[in-house]
């Protein structure tokens, strides 16, 4: 009797064992199968300029923001390990043309056909147009009406492109700052009339800031549409990988999930995927 349960108690050892080692076996394939081969997650290191709420900005010390969230879901579909680091945005450039302190960067990047001539950008994530803000009192109806008054915008973005299309790529009204943050200071500060900058960031600025009391336009007929994208190293093999893992992304749901957090409405994401290349 004795002996039987012994064996008995083997046998069922023997056999949990087995289901285990089964059970085991097959996790570790499944998880291969979403890693690709299973081989070591490659860590990337993403550059950004993170002046620029609500797209990527500090809190406590940490950069956060739609970008980062959008990204960290895109990296986890793409299978890698990441990191943002804060280089600031005229530096952001050269880094990633060089390839050596960031292997790409997300930073609400317009995708547009010069700096296309330097790099590679995935397809867009997010649509964007320019809004001006300015004081109360200030007497500004359409984008137009800023010509004639001294404009801030961050140097080498597509707001500065905007202000020079109204007032003149020459114009010593537009004052060019190193950060959206400082542009906006300088308005605060009476150093200039008007900030022209992204509408996103515009209207976060002034629901976060009620007591600056600033007004803003939208200009629809002076101000373009345009798309944002992760910026990679011209021919990099990275950006076929993001566009899958950004198309999966956007499919899933989870694009409307992270951008409902942040913006509180729905996105048109038909509307983006139309724009895939
Ligand atoms: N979308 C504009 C551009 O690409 C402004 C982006 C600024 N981004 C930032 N993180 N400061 O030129």
């Amino acid at each position: 009797m004795k002996m039987f349960m012994k064996g008995l108690l083997i046998t069922v050892l023997a056999c949990l064992l087995a289901l285990t080692t089964a059970c085991g076996s097959n996790q570790s394939s499944s998880t291969s199968n979403s890693d690709g081969d299973g081989e070591k997650k490659e860590k990337l290191i993403v550059g950004t300029d993170a002046a620029f709420a609500p797209f990527e900005y500090m809190d406590k010390g940490e950069i956060v923001g739609f970008d980062m969230d959008f990204l960290d879901a895109v990296m986890k579909e793409a299978g890698y390990e990441w990191e943002p680091k804060n280089i600031g945005w005229d530096p952001l450039f050269e880094a990633v043309r060089q390839g050596k302190e960031v292997d790409m960067a997300i930073s609400g990047i317009t995708i547009n056909d010069d700096r296309e001539k330097t790099f590679d950008f995935s397809n867009p994530y997010f649509e964007s147009t320019h809004m001006v803000m300015f004081k109360e009192g200030t007497d500004i109806q359409t984008a137009k009406d800023i010509e004639g008054l001294t404009v801030g915008v961050q140097n080498g973005t597509t707001g500065q492109a905007a202000a020079e299309k109204i007032m003149g790529d020459k114009s010593s009204n537009i004052k060019k700052f190193e950060n959206n943050v400082v542009a906006i200071m300088a308005l605060k500060n009476n150093d200039v009339e008007a900030v022209v900058t992204d509408n996103t960031v515009v209207n976060e600025y002034v629901k976060n800031n009620p007591e600056d009391n600033f007004k803003t336009i939208e200009d629809p007929e002076n101000f373009e549409s345009e798309f944002y994208g992760l910026m990679f190293p011209k021919d990099s093999e990275l950006k076929a990988e993001f566009d899958e893992a950004i198309k999966e992304v956007i499919e899933s749901g989870e694009y409307a999930k992270i951008y409902e957090e942040w913006f509180g409405k729905e996105p048109n994401t038909d509307h983006l995927l139309e724009q895939a290349k």
